[in-house]
């Protein structure tokens, strides 16, 4: 199963999905929690040192072995054997394997089509048995999108704060989605306080889009803020995002078993 997590910047995607990560590591899962963010912000929030997090090279950053993979010249393989690099570049934690892939490189008069596509085999090598998730946070935004590293995902949970701002960049990373071929794009609300934007929140989905609504946790604000960054999720918030990865195991078991039957 690939999960993938989005929404605009500072919803709280990475606490969400560390919280995810750890969630389905703790059923047995192994794990594959890809960074797709350019700092480190993943590793961090899921307790990996510093030091570990800092001496892991990014993907995007592998001249040499992108340059092997998909060779110098102007054409390069579409599908060139990576299955590897995992081996050698997967930082692994606790049984937790976090891949880093590095800032989007875009724009202005450099194609980073290799690159971007050295990344998307790297992903699509992720070939998993039932027992295996990547969780993919995907960083803020929509340009990791036109990467092409989120097509081939199962799930795209996109997150939003109750604002009519965050709304509107949920639903155009869902329409987005959707364009890249996803079939199930889940929204989740995140930070609610009050009942008033429990029901914004409501009122601008279609019903069943809403996958779960998490509350403001006081706590959280004051661990990040103590620690430096994101902090595991306590109380509602953690026992809701268990929910929503139980949902996916169970989406995805259900889609497996009726693609298979
Ligand atoms: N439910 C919540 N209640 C209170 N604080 C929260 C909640 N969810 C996340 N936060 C806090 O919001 C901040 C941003 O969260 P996080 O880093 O997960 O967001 P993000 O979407 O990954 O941000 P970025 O776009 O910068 O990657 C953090 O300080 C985090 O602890
Ligand atoms: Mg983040």
């Amino acid at each position: 199963m690939k999960i993938a997590i989005s929404g605009k910047g500072g919803v709280g995607k990475t606490t969400i999905a560390s919280d995810l990560i750890r969630h389905l590591a703790g059923r047995g899962f192994s794990v594959y929690a890809v960074d797709a963010d350019p700092d480190v912000s993943l590793g961090t929030a899921l307790g990996v040192p510093d030091e570990e997090l800092l001496d892991q090279t990014p993907l995007i950053d592998l001249k040499e072995v992108i340059s092997e993979k998909m060779g110098d010249g102007a054409l390069y393989p579409l599908n060139p054997r990576v299955d590897d690099v995992l081996d050698r570049y997967a930082l692994d934690f606790k049984g937790i394997k976090l891949l880093r892939m590095g800032g989007v490189k875009a724009g202005g008069a450099a194609c980073y089509c290799r690159e971007n596509s050295f990344l998307k085999a790297v992903v699509d090598s992720l070939v998993l048995d039932r027992d295996e998730v990547v969780v993919m946070d995907m960083g803020a935004g929509i340009e990791h999108l036109t990467r092409g590293t989120a097509r081939g995902v199962d799930a795209m949970l996109v997150i939003t704060e109750p604002t009519p701002i965050s709304v509107r960049t949920a639903k155009v990373i869902g329409k987005l989605a959707g364009e890249l071929g996803i079939e199930r794009v889940r929204y989740v609300g995140n930070k609610v306080r009050t009942d008033r934007e429990r029901r914004f929140l409501e009122e601008s989905f279609a019903p069943g889009e809403l996958w779960a609504v998490l509350p403001y946790d006081e706590e959280m604000l004051e661990g990040s803020l103590e620690g430096g960054g994101s902090t595991p999720a306590k109380g509602q918030v953690a026992e809701r995002v268990a929910a929503i990865a139980d949902r996916l195991v169970a989406e995805s078991r259900a889609g497996a078993a009726t693609k298979s039957s």
